[in-house]
């Protein structure tokens, strides 16, 4: 399985794209926390990266597609994998597909969209910065992630619905609800 997590911020991708790992036992693979790990240990990619992740922008496609290539390269990655967070926009989801293809591997089976509402979002969000602290937890901010999420990044469940492995799943509910329904599709 090849799957990728489509959702806005705050739907769940990290926290059911973990629950996955545990249940197919394929890597997964998250941009945003690759970031964030590059912006706490200083790198030169970690200070282009931080200013347009403190505005809730996208962080430049060279930057991301970089991560996302080295990772698939690693062994582990063969037998499939897990995308949290990327592709992000066309241009990213148009790389993946060549850099699938140069590998040899089939292209995506499962583009998973979590469909939350922004109110959800918004408090979901606004209740994790009081326990973690995230810098683009604040609310002007989650508004403008949620907006660039609306421009550049759903515009993909068109994209993977031409592929025939796009599935909608309702991202409200409890933790366990929502994992039952994306194991369903995932092992229809
Ligand atoms: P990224 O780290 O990907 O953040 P995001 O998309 O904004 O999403 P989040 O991580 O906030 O939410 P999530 O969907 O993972 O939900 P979670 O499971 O955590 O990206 C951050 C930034 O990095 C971007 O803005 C951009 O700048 C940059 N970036 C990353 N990838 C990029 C790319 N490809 N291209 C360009 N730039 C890129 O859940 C959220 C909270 O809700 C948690 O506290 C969780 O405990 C809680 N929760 C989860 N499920 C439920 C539930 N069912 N009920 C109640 N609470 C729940
Ligand atoms: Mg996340």
């Amino acid at each position: 399985m090849r799957i990728v997590l489509l959702g806005a911020p705050g739907s769940g991708k990290g926290t059911q794209g973990e629950k996955l790992v545990a249940r197919f036992g394929i890597p997964k693979v998250s941009t945003g926390d690759a970031l964030r790990a590059a912006v706490n240990e200083g790198t030169a990619l970690g200070k282009r990266a931080k200013v347009a992740m403190d505005a809730g922008e996208l962080v430049a496609n060279e930057i991301v597609i970089g991560i996302v290539d080295e990772r698939l390269q690693q062994p582990d990655a063969r037998k499939g994998f897990i995308l949290d967070g990327f592709p992000r926009n066309t241009a990213q989801a148009e790389t993946l597909d060549g850099m699938l293809q140069r590998m040899g591997s089939g292209g995506i089976t499962h583009a998973l969209h979590l469909h939350v509402n922004d109110e959800e979002i918004v408090s979901r969000l606004l209740e994790r910065a009081k326990i973690e602290g995230r810098a683009d937890d604040k609310e002007d901010v989650i508004r403008n992630r949620i907006a660039v999420y609306n421009a550049e990044t759903a515009p993909l469940i068109a994209y993977y619905k031409a592929q025939g492995v796009a599935h909608t799943v309702d991202g409200m509910g409890s933790l366990e609800e929502i994992f039952e329904r994306l194991a369903a599709v995932l092992t229809a």
